[in-house]
């Protein structure tokens, strides 16, 4: 069912100044910023030859990442995420299987206009798992 690795998500205090290292330290090519009211957060991806890293901060009230940042004030990694080729028959699949998935369980659209799910980190060894549809 799982696809590729689309990207590793790590949750930041300062998307500039995040996005400023990335871009001087490591030397790597960093997205322009990219709000998702829907999702709460703003992010930037740094494209690899492999796979894509997502820095997000929180937009808005009550973003999902204000809590993580509060238990890990300089950041952290925050998810993963997977490509599957059918996000619906992947999300019966696991449901059937008894893994929560979070929200109202409909896909939303995510940051490459593709339709997104997360799954429940105590499911899955403390981690948090988004699927995105390929
Ligand atoms: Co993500």
């Amino acid at each position: 069912m799982l696809g590729r690795l689309n990207h590793v998500a790590i949750a930041v205090p300062d998307l500039a100044a995040a996005s400023a290292q990335y871009r001087t330290m490591l030397g790597a090519d960093v997205t322009d910023p990219q709000a998702l009211p829907e999702h709460g957060v703003t992010v930037v991806f740094i494209k690899l030859p492999n796979t894509k890293i997502e820095l997000l901060e929180p937009l808005g009230e009550g973003s999902p990442i204000a809590a993580f940042l509060s238990k890990n004030p300089s950041g952290g990694m925050h998810h993963v995420c997977y490509e599957v080729e059918d996000i619906l028959a992947a999300r019966d699949r696991l449901r059937n299987e008894g893994a929560r998935v979070l929200g109202d369980g409909e896909p939303k659209i995510g940051a490459h206009n593709k339709p997104v799910l997360f799954l429940h980190p105590k499911d899955f060894n403390g981690t948090l798992i988004e699927l995105e549809q390929v």
